[in-house]
């Protein structure tokens, strides 16, 4: 439907269909992975180190938004260390059998990647921490009275985790992590280059004010800028001759109802709700999601951490409050915006000189 095609091209986490094409996307090299200096810089020295002694690499904690390029450092990694990667995620290990196999299987200073791995239940958790602290899994052997516990040891190996939230995860797994580097949104000039690197790969000719165009709608997230340059595209092929050039990128933008901040319509809706039904907040993140009939967890990590970066939403321990930022904005696109519950400043006094900012020149 299409509807859901819209609705799922700016939420950033990952479709079965889009698998096929974002491995052919993804950078296989640190030289070739755009953006994230100082992660890159950090890791190059991790990983040179970690070479040098011939040993497996530190665990490695990777967190930040979906779609920012958590997966694609992992399997970077293990490809510098020269190692296989293996990928498991928190819901897919349901007991501590499971990950015990794939522990068992690992080649010596093989990868293995969590993804989510703040969700991993507790039982096997308990089975990670001796795993990554001592490379020893504690089988236990029998049952009641005469049961005991036996320690085998497992090749060295390195634990990549991925997760949207650090803030999730338990601190004795936290600890076992050697280095945490948080992944952020990437600039304008970054996602760019990505747009120009995967319209290459694509083979979709895209000029240069057309790839700044899908940059700055792309929520500072490769895989949505990805996808966007592939709807662009076939805007490009139905409509013209296959050219991207920024007028047909904005129209191909326009219909996908993505705005000139790159808010898609879900955004819209749950900033409209925040501003017009709660008087612009503060309001708790459960009465959003009733309202919007969405997951609180996808609010939290889907929606949420761009509209916090753009400044339009702000986190307080009241709850959620829309910006004036966000009020202009939708006012801009003709939306109706009541007034906020707690006076702002934007408010002046009428009988007050007008301030140097608001002295219109
Ligand atoms: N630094 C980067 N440079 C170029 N492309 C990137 C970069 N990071 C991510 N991508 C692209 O974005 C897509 C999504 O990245 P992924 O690693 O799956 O994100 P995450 O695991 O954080 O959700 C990848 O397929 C890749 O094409
Ligand atoms: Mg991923």
């Amino acid at each position: 439907m299409v509807d859901d095609d819209r609705s799922h091209i700016l939420a950033a986490d990952l479709h079965d269909a889009d698998v096929v094409v974002e491995s052919s996307l993804r950078p296989r090299s640190l030289d070739e992975y755009i953006g994230q200096r100082e992660v890159k810089a950090n890791l190059s020295i991790l990983l040179t180190a970690a070479k040098a002694r011939g040993e497996a690499a530190d665990h490695v904690l990777l967190y930040g938004p979906p779609g920012l390029g958590k997966t694609t450092l992992a399997t970077i990694i293990a490809r510098e260390l020269g190692v296989n990667v293996r990928y498991t995620s928190g819901p897919a290990v349901e007991r501590p059998g499971d990950l015990a196999a794939v522990l068992t299987s690992l080649e010596e200073r093989d990868v293995l990647f969590i993804d989510e791995i703040h969700r991993l239940n507790r039982a096997v958790e308990e089975i990670l921490y001796p795993a990554m602290e001592d490379y020893a899994l504690d089988v236990m052997i029998g049952k009641g009275p005469s049961a005991r516990s036996l320690r085998l040891s497992l090749k060295p190996f390195t634990v990549i985790g991925a997760t949207t939230r650090a803030g999730r995860i338990s601190s004795p797994l936290r600890d076992r992590f050697g280095a945490t580097y948080r992944l952020d949104f990437y600039e304008e000039v970054e996602l760019t280059e990505i747009v120009e690197r995967s319209a290459r790969i694509l083979g979709v000719e895209i000029d240069g004010a057309a790839a700044i165009a899908i940059a700055k709608r792309g929520r500072g997230t490769p895989r949505i800028v990805n996808r966007l340059l592939k709807r662009v595209r076939d805007h490009a092929e139905v409509h013209g001759d296959g050219r991207v050039d920024e007028p047909a990128a904005i129209e191909a933008m326009r219909l996908l109802e993505i705005d000139d901040a790159g808010l898609d319509s879900t955004d819209r809706k749950l900033l409209a709700a925040i501003i017009q039904k709660f008087a612009s907040g503060p309001v708790g993140v459960q009465a959003l999601a009733a309202v919007l009939s969405e997951e609180i967890e996808t609010i939290e990590d889907v929606y949420e951490p761009y509209l916090l970066r753009l400044g339009f939403l702000d986190r307080t321990p009241q709850g959620r409050i829309a910006t004036e930022a966000a009020r202009n904005h939708l006012a801009a696109l003709g939306y109706e915006i009541p007034p906020p519950r707690r006076g702002e400043p934007e408010v002046l006094p009428l009988w007050d000189e007008p301030g140097p900012s608001s002295g219109g020149v």
